[in-house]
């Protein structure tokens, strides 16, 4: 990775410090050109001494040094956050977006004209370097810009690039996807109770079962539908499984969940939408 570059976090709270720690765990960046912009001192403080980068309360300062400038916050306080950043932003800044339903657009009205914005979806797995994020391209954005996010983000996992119109998309499947496998250990574990595990034993045999069995799809490269075929044998226990997974509505409820999380984050942008203008 360019080591030209110098990167500005604009909040740098629990995804930032993911990407911060992934960017000087796994490229060249010095952790000089990394500078990290949040109103907590105390946090700032922790990233200074942990990780040497550089670290100031004020966003301005940030961005007025940066070539890329990653906004970090929570999607609330945009509105406030944005107008702050137009006039520190050198010509020609690459701006990326984490936050959930805020459109290239809405950055793009309130930014200098023309200003390049990538956005995207990363998922709190990122923590530990096994994110998996989605970027797109908004009006100004080139082809080098939408591959320099692609290599920032893949400090902190995989990363797919699609048209921003399928981002609420990736927001139901991926960006809330996490939660939906925690519900599943969840259920597993108490299941496992009941059926007389103890529970701190079935949630070690959960975690590792969903840890594997999706190391072994990534790895294989076998469609889920094969290996689910080989481990079910006619009328062996893992049948019996899945038929009263089928009976009790799986399927449907996760794609039910999918669907919720992906209208959702679809209302949410034309709230933000809306607020901004
Ligand atoms: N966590 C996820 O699963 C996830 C997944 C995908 C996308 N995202 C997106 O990632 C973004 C950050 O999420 P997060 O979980 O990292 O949130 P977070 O831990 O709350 O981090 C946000 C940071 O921004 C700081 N901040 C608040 N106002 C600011 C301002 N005016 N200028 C600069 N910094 C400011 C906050 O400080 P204070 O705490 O002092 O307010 C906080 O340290 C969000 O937009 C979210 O939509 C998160």
């Amino acid at each position: 990775m360019a080591d030209d570059l110098t990167i500005a976090f604009v909040g740098a709270g629990n995804m930032a410090g993911a990407l911060i720690q992934g960017l000087i765990r796994t490229t060249t960046i010095p952790s000089t050109h990394i500078i990290a912009a949040d109103p907590d001192q105390a946090r700032l403080d922790l990233l200074e001494s942990d990780l040497a980068i550089r670290v100031t309360q004020s966003n301005d300062a940030a961005v007025k040094s940066a070539n890329v400038v990653v906004l970090a916050t929570k999607p609330q306080v945009f509105g406030q956050v944005l107008p702050g950043l137009a006039s520190s932003l050198q010509p020609g800044t690459l701006v990326i977006s984490i936050a959930a339903g805020i459109s290239t657009r809405t950055i793009e009205r309130v930014l200098p004209d023309g200003t390049h914005v990538v956005r995207t979806m990363p998922n709190t797995p990122a923590l530990v370097g096994a994110g998996a994020t989605a970027v797109a391209a908004g009006a100004y954005a080139t082809d080098e810009d939408l591959a320099l996010a692609q290599r920032l983000f893949e400090s902190v996992g995989i990363v797919v690039q699609v048209p921003e119109s399928q981002i609420d998309a990736v927001t139901g499947v991926s960006g809330s996807g996490p939660a939906y496998v925690f519900a599943m250990i969840e259920a597993l574990r108490d299941a496992g109770a009941r059926e007389g595990l103890p529970e701190a034993t079935a949630l070690q045999l959960a975690s590792q079962t969903v840890l594997g069995a999706a190391r072994l799809l990534l790895e294989r490269g076998e469609a889920p539908e094969a290996l689910r075929q080989k481990v079910t044998s006619p009328g062996g226990t893992t049948l019996a499984g899945l038929q009263a997974l089928d009976d009790n509505g799986f399927r449907d409820a996760v794609q039910g969940a999918v669907r919720a999380a992906t209208r959702r984050s679809a209302e949410l942008g034309q709230m933000a939408e809306g607020s901004n203008d």
